[in-house]
């Protein structure tokens, strides 16, 4: 009898769960918080209103999108990284449509299922427009895209990239420069990159928006160490982790840690093994970098690109930055 084929994907959070527990300062991948709850969480933290980021990058769409549309001229594919429910996106859509024939639009998400909702929602809303979603991690997915882009004979060939949300800002500052010069290999000199970046501002709006009142973040922060209990049979007790979430000045970046209440071990079955805690230990399970004009200057002369527009708020909290290849 063949035994039961591994589930790999369990497999390798098991072994990240394991590296991380097991070093000094413990340590979670923040892209495990996006099981189904994870993800309802995080879109009810945008609704909260101290997560002004949300809000302000609509914000910034809506008021971009002509100037957009000039910059690109008004033929354009569009193809988004990370593409979730593409809420925000249908602002550009919006406009857009109105002054292309024919709009192709190339959401790139490693969910199929969130992609397949989006992809009925959004042909239900255009008619004219074109949905090839593509179920993938975003570099492989952006050279399927530009693919896809190039052969179809219906739509322009000029890409415009959308990553948008400040998900720029889980990345490490050497894994950022790695990651945009991998989307630059795919981009020709005619395409462009939409970035969405959360600005550095005071301590005080910046602590708020990750220690909202309502206690949405808590929940999204310890969600993790539910899905390790249910998923990997783990043993934590969750309420004994206290939510601490902090900017520090230093790095630019808020620090989100869950604090153990007292020592107590863990046992994760898919592990193998326990982890030990003590009292006030914690365990980092995020960081989220902000960003500078010169910081976002550098970074795109870094990996090949210049910077071809700037589109800020009126308080300078998020921006669009709109990246050329050099
Ligand atoms: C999705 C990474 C942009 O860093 O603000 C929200 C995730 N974490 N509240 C962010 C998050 C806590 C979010 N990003």
């Amino acid at each position: 009898m063949p035994r039961k084929p591994p589930d790999s994907s369990r497999d390798s959070f098991a072994l990240d769960v394991a590296r991380g527990l097991g070093s000094a300062p413990k340590f979670l991948d923040p892209k495990y918080f996006y099981d189904a709850a994870g993800s309802e969480l995080f879109e009810l933290i945008t609704e909260q209103p101290e997560y002004y980021q949300t809000r302000t990058e609509a914000e910034l769409l809506q008021r971009s999108a002509p100037a957009l549309s000039s910059i690109l001229g008004d033929d354009v594919s569009v193809v988004e990284l990370g593409s979730g429910s593409s809420a925000k996106t249908t602002i550009l859509l919006d406009s857009f449509a109105l002054s292309q024939d024919a709009l192709h639009y190339v959401p790139i998400d490693i969910s199929p299922t969130m992609l397949r909702k989006t992809a009925d929602r959004l042909s239900a809303r255009y008619p004219k427009l074109s949905v090839t979603p593509i179920a993938s991690p975003y570099e492989s997915g952006l050279a399927r895209a530009s693919t896809l882009v190039a052969e179809n004979e219906r739509a322009a060939n000029q890409m415009l990239v959308l990553f948008l949300g400040s998900s720029i800002g889980n990345m490490e500052p050497d894994e950022t420069v790695h990651f945009l010069k991998g989307i630059r290999s795919h981009l020709e000199s005619k395409d462009a990159f939409l970035i969405g970046f959360d600005l550095q501002k005071d301590v005080e709006t910046l602590n708020a928006a990750y220690n909202d009142a309502a206690g949405v973040t808590v929940r999204f922060n310890r969600n993790v160490l539910v899905r390790i209990n249910r998923e990997l049979g783990g043993t934590f007790e969750v309420e004994r982790f206290a939510h601490h979430a902090f900017y520090d000045e230093e790095t630019g970046r808020i620090e989100m840690h869950l604090r153990s209440d007292g020592d107590q071990i863990v046992h994760i079955e898919a592990c193998g093994t326990s982890f030990e805690l003590a009292a006030g230990e914690t365990i980092h399970t995020e960081n989220s970098y902000k960003y500078t004009r010169p910081i976002i200057d550098q970074l795109a002369d870094d990996a090949g690109f210049r910077v071809r527009e700037v589109f800020t708020d009126d308080k300078d909290w998020f921006s669009l930055a709109l990246f050329i290849p050099r």
